[in-house]
């Protein structure tokens, strides 16, 4: 590179939030993936425990994955919900029989997934009773998402104060608490929200009596039980969604994140009962569901299925918990609590966690940090035992430094 390019290079880097709405915090630009490791622009290599916030799932090697895409690409990205389209119809067998559920609607986001959820189930309530108040029994400190329906059932306050008002006919119960959500179920009640594992709320997995009580409530009070899986679901947890450990089936689930594997994707999807409640001219999308998203999704269930993906993330959920929980008895004054299910794993940290992740990106590993004080793994599901043993000794570096 010319010396003149070199300084042109390191200008532009200086101005890269220049057209930006600063919304985010950002020092590193990524410019290649290879297996479970980002490469920056200056070619330095980090291991990936993030995965993009637990998008990533196949890693950024999986040929099957790419080149499905590539041949999308060739042959129809886009045509609109006017038309079916072959990824499509298939994606949508492959959701409905991996969560049981009996119908999807693909969105592009996880927020718009949360948008038609909310919408379905007002408008089963709706049909049962015009004059039914719609409203929404959502969890403290979950996370649904940024846009208007999903941010009034986000329960932390300080995301929804600048932007309200919001939707209305939303309260919020404490999570794993079920009689705080019996305490708010009214005639008006359509359904309750709520996430299968809090992830953004700082990995706090749903307790078996809590989930099997709120199917109850839902089930007795006959209004729409939401389970949030768009960051837990989809292999993640080990089951392809994070119910499946329960034994319970939901009404209405919501998917993204590693159901495209990086394409942006979402979906919501119901069982027959809520399903049928919405009809056309209800609700709508152009990208939704297009051949280019919908053949990522088909690219992914057919990886999961011919990788084993799911007993993978049981395997190395084990390892990776148990070398969390061995640096815990190590640093038992900085590491309180490791908890999570299978590859979604939080340390609550007696440290600032955003300090913790900022050491790991100078030595190149990418840690994610979630609510409370917690450092996140959600590492691309196809991470091996050296991986883990790669991000768990960087950390110990880390943690025998601290002061
Ligand atoms: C549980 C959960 N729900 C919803 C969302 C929103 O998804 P998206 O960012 O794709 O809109 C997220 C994103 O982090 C999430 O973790």
């Amino acid at each position: 590179m010319r010396m003149e390019d070199k300084k042109k290079g390191r200008r532009n880097m200086e101005n890269l939030d220049l057209h930006f709405i600063h919304t985010y915090n950002r020092s590193v630009t990524f410019v290649r993936g290879e297996d479970v490791y980002l490469i920056d622009d200056q070619g330095k290599r980090y291991l990936d425990m993030g995965a993009g916030i637990a998008v990533s799932a196949l890693g950024y090697s999986n040929k099957r994955f790419k080149d499905g895409l590539k041949r999308q690409v060739d042959d129809l990205i886009h045509v609109s919900n006017l038309y079916f389209n072959q990824p499509a119809i298939k994606a949508s067998k492959y959701l409905s029989e991996a969560s049981g559920m009996d119908r999807v609607f693909f969105t592009n986001s996880g927020t718009e997934a949360i948008e038609g959820a909310l919408k379905l189930a007002r408008k089963y309530a709706y049909l049962k009773n015009p004059n039914s108040g719609g409203e929404i029994i959502a969890m403290n400190h979950s996370f649904h998402g940024r846009s208007m329906g999903a941010l009034s059932v986000t329960g932390t306050e300080h995301y929804r104060t600048p932007f309200e008002p919001l939707i209305g006919g939303v309260s919020f119960a404490e999570y794993n608490d079920l009689e705080s959500v019996e305490r708010l179920i009214t005639p008006d009640t359509c359904g309750i929200i709520l996430e299968t594992v809090q992830g953004e709320g700082g990995i706090y997995p749903a307790s078996e009596e809590f989930i099997k009580g709120v199917r109850s409530l839902c089930d007795s009070h006959h209004i729409a039980m939401i389970l949030d899986e768009i960051q837990c679901g989809m292999g993640r947890t080990g089951t392809y969604f994070a119910y499946q450990h329960y034994g319970i089936l939901p009404d209405i689930i919501t998917s993204a994140k590693a159901l495209g594997c990086g394409v942006p994707v979402g979906a919501f999807a119901a069982v027959e009962k809520f399903a049928k409640a919405m009809v056309p001219g209800d609700h709508g999308t152009t990208y939704g569901g297009n051949p280019l998203a919908c053949q990522a999704v088909c690219q992914v269930f057919e990886a999961f299925e011919e990788e084993d993906i799911l007993s993978h993330v049981k395997e190395m959920g084990n390892y990776l918990r148990e070398k969390l929980s061995g640096l815990q008895r190590r640093f038992p004054e900085i590491i309180t609590e490791v908890r999570g299910k299978g590859l979604l794993l939080g340390m609550e940290m007696a440290c600032p966690n955003a300090d913790i992740a900022s050491k790991a990106m100078e030595r190149g590993l990418v840690l994610l940090t979630a609510g409370g004080n917690v450092v996140r793994m959600a590492p691309p599901l196809v991470i091996q035992p050296e991986h883990v043993d790669q991000a768990v000794s960087i950390l110990e570096e880390i943690l025998a430094q601290q002061p």
